[in-house]
């Protein structure tokens, strides 16, 4: 098993998948890291729709480019009226608390050898309407999830990352 340190450095957009499918077993762990989030006053208001039918698959690619046609797509909401509320501010958490759990699956996918990347490129009135979102649902983030074909590789700003000091501030 990776440390975190090497899973971390190692890990990046995958933008071409193979067909293959992912074991159900392994889908399963992937969501499982998920559901082990931490999220504000534990309230936990995500909703993750597995997108892996074929007619799933077909109007996420018709939504967006960036589905990348991965054998399984994982698609994160924001339950909103089920969210912490900053009373200092008003801000809703469920988009900080989506992407706790997103990150935790995307990671655990590159644990697994299963390829991710991390889309918000896309039209989510479109998203709404095409799978049935209830009101208080917001579709925050996709996941495309599959293994990485033979021609995937990073893109060149994988390896851009600003130094320390440029995003670090010691007070
Ligand atoms: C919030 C967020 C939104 C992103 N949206 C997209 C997207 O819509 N399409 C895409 O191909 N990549 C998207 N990415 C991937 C980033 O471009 C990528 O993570 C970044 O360039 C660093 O590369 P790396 O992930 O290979 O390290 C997104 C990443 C984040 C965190």
């Amino acid at each position: 098993m990776k440390d975190f340190t090497q899973l971390a450095q190692e890990r990046y957009s995958v933008r071409s998948y193979k067909p293959d499918p992912i074991p159900e077993d392994v889908l399963r762990q992937i969501l499982e890291a998920g559901r082990l989030a931490p999220t504000a006053k534990n309230y936990q208001p995500y909703h993750v729709y597995v997108l892996k039918s074929e007619a799933a698959l077909k109007t996420i690619n018709e939504i967006t480019n960036c589905a990348y046609h991965a054998p399984v797509v994982l698609m994160f909401c924001g339950v909103l009226d089920q969210a912490f509320v900053d009373p200092w501010n008003g801000h809703n958490g469920a988009e900080m608390d989506v992407s706790i759990v997103a990150t935790h699956m995307m990671l655990k996918a590159a644990d697994m050898g299963i390829g991710s990347c991390w889309v918000c490129w896309y039209d989510s009135a479109k998203v709404k309407e095409a799978f049935h979102l209830p009101e208080n649902e917001e579709p925050y983030c996709l996941l495309p999830l599959g293994y990485p074909s033979e021609e995937a590789s990073p893109s060149e700003r994988h390896a851009l990352r600003k130094s320390l000091e440029e995003v670090v501030t010691e007070l």
